[in-house]
């Protein structure tokens, strides 16, 4: 199928379960998300096993049309996320991470294209949505925080106003209502509700990207896609908005694709990571078997490229080489040139995903080698 949409203007897409909608909290414990920072796999087990994912994105690929040819940046990828998960993916700069959450939305502009592939939201096909569902699902149903979402506040509107503009143009409520709507949501990100008059200048970096959060939590969607929401903060503050959303998340029980570079942030937060290289899904499994057994050689360098902050002092290995260009991909295995560990096969053929465990898949064909020997 191919499909080409347009996007609309906006790096925020702030949405929900709209007007009449409550948050659905699907009964996860007070403290669920720090059992699973301490890892506890029951809970993820539980999530894999629910029946109906929210979101099923199977077999997407979006190119990129470029004079010099078509460059696949998402390559044939296949992901779910269940009710109340937060999927983390994580990749190099230039993997394809951005362009698949863009796709999901399908706010994907010209020169990508939505090449093949499906995108279920509640079995409904994303891809064929009219105007107007699409308009219901990037607005009532999903909504984005990007990383450079802060800096497009605007600038001669309160941030009151600009908080309030979305709960008017989507849910039958009364100014004076979607005003104290507003302050709640502020004192729901760690803002004083008194700043609903302050102006986008008037505010931190870390304040503006928690406006940014109250906008997307606005009309309470079932998933938020946060695309590096925190990279441009400092580490202190990206801990303490962290904190705050997933309180907001156990409290609402929203999903979230998150997206960040930064692995050892997604092994806490995460129920389970995806790792793309070259536009390819390569590893996708419950966060801290990813993070601590990665299977895959190149979420092995992407994890020993970080330093740890409690782990011993050991001299860090990036990763040699380069992302692979798309336009110019190799027969067999994208990450060969790169990799440690290629053999001849790996130039021949190119790795599928395959079961390392119960719930963890690698593209490798190591993985074969050693279980075939
Ligand atoms: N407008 C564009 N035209 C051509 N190629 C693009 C365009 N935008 C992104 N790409 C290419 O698509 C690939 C994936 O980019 P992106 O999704 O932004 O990656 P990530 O978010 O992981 O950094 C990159 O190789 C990038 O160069
Ligand atoms: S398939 Fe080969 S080249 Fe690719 S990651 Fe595995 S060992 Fe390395
Ligand atoms: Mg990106």
């Amino acid at each position: 199928m191919t499909t080409r949409s347009q996007t609309e203007p906006g790096s925020v897409v702030a949405t929900s379960a709209g007007a009449n909608g409550a948050f659905n909290n699907p009964g996860r414990a007070e403290n669920k998300s720090e059992q699973k920072r301490d890892g506890q796999y029951g809970a993820i087990a539980s999530l894999q096993s629910s029946a109906e994912p929210l979101l099923d994105i199977r077999n997407l690929s979006v190119d990129y049309v470029t004079p010099n040819g078509f460059a696949r940046a998402v390559n044939n990828v296949s992901l779910s996320i269940r009710p109340g998960e937060t999927l983390g993916l994580a990749g190099e700069s230039g993997c394809g991470k951005s362009t698949l959450a863009f796709a999901v939305a399908r706010l994907h502009k010209p020169p990508a294209l939505i090449s093949e592939g499906q995108i279920l939201y509640q079995n409904r096909d994303v891809l064929t949505m009219k105007p107007r569902e699409l308009r219901r699902f990037r607005w009532n149903e999903v909504s984005l925080v990007f990383q450079s979402a802060m800096n497009s506040l605007n600038p001669v509107i309160t941030i009151g106003e600009q908080i309030i503009d979305v709960l008017l143009a989507h849910q039958k409520i009364r100014y004076d209502d979607a005003w104290s709507r507003g302050e709640s949501l502020l004192k729901t990100v760690g803002i004083h509700p008194s700043r609903m008059s302050s102006f986008a200048h008037q505010l931190s970096g870390g304040m503006r990207q928690r406006v940014v959060i109250a906008i997307a939590l606005a009309l309470q969607p079932k998933l938020i896609i946060m695309d590096e929401p925190t990279t441009a903060l400092d580490v202190v503050v990206e801990r303490e908005i962290m904190d705050e959303l997933y309180q907001l998340k156990d409290r609402f029980g929203f999903s979230i694709l998150f997206i960040s570079h930064d692995l050892s942030l997604m092994g806490e937060i995460a129920d389970r990571i995806g790792i793309m290289y070259g536009g390819k899904l390569v590893e996708l499994g419950p966060a801290r078997e990813v993070f601590y057994h990665p299977s895959h050689p190149y979420t092995q360098g992407l994890i020993n490229s970080f330093p740890t902050i409690h782990g011993p002092k050991d001299r860090l290995h990036g990763i040699a080489g380069n992302p692979i260009n798309l336009l110019e991909t190799p027969t067999g295995c994208y990450f060969q040139e790169r990799c440690p560990r290629a053999f001849p096969l790996c130039h021949q053929r190119e790795p599928e995903l395959i079961q390392v465990k119960p719930l963890h898949q690698a593209a490798c064909h190591e993985l074969t080698e050693e279980s075939s020997s």
